[in-house]
């Protein structure tokens, strides 16, 4: 027998007061969805569905090819949804994981726990459940004093005793195939809001099936997200998840309240992390890096022994045993070779650096190949762009720019070159060349008179 999974996805989510779909809002940076997708693929589960309906084509976009897609054009509730996939999934032996695409923090290890439960228990409904102090929002389980089961109230349709209910439905259930969906037709939509519930299914089921429960402990994986304080508040329990896991592995974070890092990054063990740093996308930071505070690093790969403070960097490689900052800017695929120093408000974007380079205070690197050994005095810049086109620097080895330099690109300059400070470059310089490109200075003897009081004599 096989297991399926079906995420109902189609609404729009009003309560975000948002143009973007619920279930493609980014949690720390990654869109809802796919922490879903992610973990329901590490699960028992062999294949996806997916119900859409809002804006279909972006989550589609996120999700690509790794789940099926079942549409529901018009929402018409959480049943309608489920509707929407019975002509397949009722012909397919087996059970179906059935969640909300807006419950980001389903675990994959839980979710193997509930298959287990429900096949445990020989159930054909398994309701999944958590206990909130502050149930608000959510469908309240209604059980007779056996403890059986007897319904989902939604907050709309509950009254005041209903309301007291601290065991509230998670939206997530496992069911068996063949029972569950071809008995959901039979769902009307007799409700405060019009709509066809998955959750009455407890009443069309309990008569002739077995329905049983599952109590998730950890309620906060099972947190609903239907507006922007839910999602800072997903992000928040995402934070502490993630921290304490890299803490445990050997990570130390100084204040770790105030750092995030993001799900699918990697950090050795032996790294520190700063306050206020925020590390996300397909980042990798090597064992003795040092990151933070106040930085923000996104899909990129930190070596080792690299520190990186006050800084961003985006898209980008920085080599082993490299400082970079404080305000440093990486961006564009720039990559820093090993132990270089890019310092103080210092920009590279699409750029290469070989060993030992040094841009130690406010200069811009673009579109350029840097070699080994070259010293960017303060103030120099590649001038990349002529108000139309982005042109090449080429810089060969042990080259020193002197500061305030402009090299108008395109541009090469050789091995071994020295250039004057102040020069504005427009030509190529050969290997071992010296070049100086400014106006010579002109000194008028005794002349200032003209220009300024001079000071007064207090003797
Ligand atoms: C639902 C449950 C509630 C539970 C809560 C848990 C129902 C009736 N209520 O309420 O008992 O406590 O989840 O989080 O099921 N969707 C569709 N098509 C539709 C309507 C919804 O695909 O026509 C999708 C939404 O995109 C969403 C999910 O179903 O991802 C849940 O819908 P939502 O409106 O958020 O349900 P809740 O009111 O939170
Ligand atoms: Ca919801």
């Amino acid at each position: 027998m096989k297991n399926y999974a079906l995420v109902l996805a189609a609404g729009k989510g009003t309560r975000m007061k948002s143009d973007i779909p619920k279930v493609a809002f980014p949690i720390l940076r990654k869109p809802m969805i796919e922490y879903i997708v992610e973990n329901i693929e590490k699960s028992s589960v062999e294949e996806i569905y997916l119900v859409l309906g809002y804006k279909r084509e972006v989550v589609e976009g996120i999700v690509k090819d790794r789940a099926k897609y079942v549409y529901q054009e018009e929402q018409l509730g959480t049943g309608h949804a489920a509707m929407m996939a019975a002509p397949v999934l009722s012909k397919l032996d087996g059970n179906t994981f059935i969640m909300p695409g807006d419950v980001p923090l389903i675990w994959y290890k839980s979710i193997d726990r509930m298959f287990a439960v429900h096949e445990d228990n020989g159930n054909d409904f398994t309701i999944v459940t958590a206990h909130y102090d502050d149930p608000e929002g959510y469908g309240r389980i209604v059980r007779n004093e056996q403890g059986v089961i007897q319904r989902i109230v939604e907050e709309k349709d509950a009254n005041d005793f209903e309301k007291e209910i601290k065991e509230v439905n998670t939206g997530i259930y496992i069911v068996n195939n063949k029972k569950f969906f071809s008995l959901l037709k039979n769902l009307n939509n007799n409700n405060a809001k019009g709509e066809y519930y998955i959750t009455d299914m407890v009443e069309l089921m309990k008569k002739d099936y077995k329905i049983g429960s599952y109590m998730i402990k950890n309620n906060s994986l099972a947190m609903g997200v239907n507006d922007l304080y839910a999602i800072s508040k997903a992000e928040k329990y995402l934070r502490e998840y993630i921290n304490k896991d890299h803490m445990l592995n050997g990570v130390s974070m100084i204040n770790p309240e105030t750092i995030t890092i993001g799900h699918n990054v990697i950090i050795e063990p032996g790294v520190t992390i700063n306050p206020n740093t925020t590390i996300t996308g397909e980042t990798v930071i090597k064992a003795g890096a040092i990151v933070g505070p106040n930085t923000e690093i996104h899909n990129s790969r930190i070596d080792s022994h690299v520190v990186v403070r006050h800084s961003l960097v985006y898209d980008s490689i920085v080599r082993e045993g490299t400082t970079v900052g404080p305000f440093a800017h990486l961006r564009d695929h720039a990559d820093i070779g090993t132990h270089n120093r890019i310092g103080n408000f210092v920009e590279v974007k699409k750029s290469s650096t070989g060993h030992n380079t040094k841009a130690s205070h406010l200069a811009y690197i673009g579109d350029s190949v840097v070699g080994e050994s070259v010293n960017f005095g303060c103030g120099s810049v590649t001038v990349n762009y002529d108000g139309k086109l982005k042109h090449k620097t080429e810089i060969g080895d042990n080259v020193f720019i002197g500061c305030n330099t402009n090299l108008i690109a395109p541009i090469k300059i050789g091995d071994n070159v020295f250039i004057a400070a102040g020069s504005t470059v427009t030509k190529d310089i050969p290997n071992n060349g010296f070049a100086i490109a400014r106006s010579r200075q002109v000194t008028k003897e005794d002349y200032s008179k003209y220009l300024i009081k001079p000071k007064e004599n207090k003797e």
